[in-house]
């Protein structure tokens, strides 16, 4: 069992295109020598624009989400065709914001994994608890419906497609990070449902990032623990003088 680091950069809604280019430039330049995996996920008016600057790169083109559907009357969405017209590889879906401030359900989200896995995409499947169902002690309950509903369908050829990240609803944007036990204690019980589902290898195989006020001083704490394979960034991602350090730690 070897899991590369993996590391990625949620751009969320910030930035223009003049913007996204500068900082795409940045990241190629200074990560070239990177030897972990990288990923960056800019808002959908701005792949384009990023696409060719990262292409040929060590940095993977993501998407922050995509519609259920491959295409029709679906105003205001983006599907899986357009996304793999633009080069994008990966798409991040389930994000909490997702779920939580757009009301997206773990059936919803279930659709649209196994649509990007059915059209070659990986998948960055994001799960976590909100505060106050860590405070009632459902954190692991939590996460493991979010893991079986939003992975059911998919069939174990595809999970190598699969990357699981843990986003605890309390740790977004708020500072708050949580202890590197907490997460790997976390990823741990993650990783044995995933094992309960597809068979101990491929639960050994999973890569399960952690999100959550990850910063350049507490990046390499938590990837330190056994369980905690790489970051889905956000607030740090948004600037190479922060981004860089994370994605190169250790
Ligand atoms: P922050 O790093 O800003 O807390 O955001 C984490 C996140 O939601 C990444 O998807």
């Amino acid at each position: 069992m070897s899991r590369p680091y993996y590391i990625a950069g949620n751009w969320k809604m910030h930035k223009t295109r003049s913007e996204a280019a500068e900082l795409a430039k940045a990241l190629t330049a200074q990560l070239k020598d990177g030897k972990h995996r990288y990923l960056i996920a800019p808002g959908f008016t701005l792949i384009e624009t990023v696409a060719p600057i990262i292409a040929g790169s060590n940095i993977r083109l993501g998407a922050q989400n995509c519609a259920p559907e491959e295409q029709g009357a679906h105003t205001g969405e983006v599907s899986v065709l357009q996304l793999k017209d633009l080069g994008v590889r990966t798409i991040i879906l389930g994000h909490s914001e997702r779920r939580h401030v757009y009301k997206e359900d773990d059936a919803l989200i279930n659709k649209k994994v196994t649509l990007a896995l059915r059209h070659g995409f990986e998948v960055i499947l994001c799960i976590g608890e909100l505060l106050e169902e860590r405070e009632a002690g459902r954190a692991e309950a939590v996460c493991e419906t979010q893991t079986v509903k939003g992975l059911e369908g998919v069939a174990a050829a595809d999970l190598d497609r699969v990357v699981l990240a843990y986003e605890p609803v309390w740790a977004i944007g708020t500072g708050k990070t949580a202890t590197p036990e907490d997460a790997d204690g976390i990823h741990a019980y993650v990783r044995k449902v995933v094992a309960g589902l597809y068979g101990d290898a491929a639960a050994g195989d999973m890569i399960i990032q952690y999100g959550g006020s990850v910063k350049p001083d507490n990046a390499a704490q938590l990837m330190s623990k056994e369980n905690v394979d790489g970051a889905l960034v956000g607030g740090a991602a948004l600037k190479a003088d922060t981004f860089v350090p994370i994605a190169k730690f250790g």
